[in-house]
């Protein structure tokens, strides 16, 4: 199987932005929010909840990269909040599997420093257990393109702000 991984993650500062209301769980909100909050758990951080304003918001930018951009990840380095990305391809790719594919950081990640080995990239996993970050949004794209799936999620307040600690 043709198994090509990336995984990206965008340090985004802290945003002065007030989120918007939170509203109920739509049905595809399930596999990202608990393999989220799995990650979440394991750490003593409390659930994200979902808000629609960010599912909304990941939705219309995974299909502006799959129409528009090729299906590449998205700039995300100006935008207000917190971003994770993943491009797959080969790959049958569901939120589980997205979400999980950033925990595989934590393999890489010291939280007694608050560090990553070389050459990997654990802002990705940080991001995903972040204390401060409340409200999740994610959503996916299938590309034609390498049959390639790419996948963002949104994170509101944003995480990996620099120099600190995320739990
Ligand atoms: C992403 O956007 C930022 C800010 O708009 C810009 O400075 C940067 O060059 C862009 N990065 C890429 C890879 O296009
Ligand atoms: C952080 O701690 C780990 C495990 O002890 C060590 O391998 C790594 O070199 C340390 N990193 C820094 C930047 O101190």
């Amino acid at each position: 199987m043709n198994k090509a991984f990336l995984v990206f993650t965008v340090l985004v500062w802290r945003a002065t932005a007030q989120a918007p209301p939170a509203a109920v769980v739509p049905p595809e909100a399930q596999g990202y929010l608990e393999a989220h909050n799995k990650a979440r758990a394991d750490v003593g951080v409390a659930p994200l909840k979902w808000n629609i304003q960010l599912g909304k918001a990941t939705s219309l930018l995974v299909r502006f990269q799959r129409d528009r951009q090729n299906c590449q990840f998205a700039n995300l380095t100006s935008g207000k909040y917190g971003g994770n990305q993943m491009w797959a391809t080969g790959e049958v790719v569901t939120p589980q599997t997205v979400v999980d594919n950033w925990v595989s950081e934590k393999t890489y990640y010291t939280y007694a420093n608050n560090s990553c080995a070389p050459s990997h990239r654990c802002g990705v996993y940080t991001q995903v257990v972040w204390r401060n970050s409340a409200e999740l949004g994610c959503a996916l794209a299938r590309c034609s393109k390498d049959q390639s799936t790419l996948a963002i999620c949104f994170y509101n307040p944003p995480g990996n702000v620099i120099g600190e600690s995320p739990y």
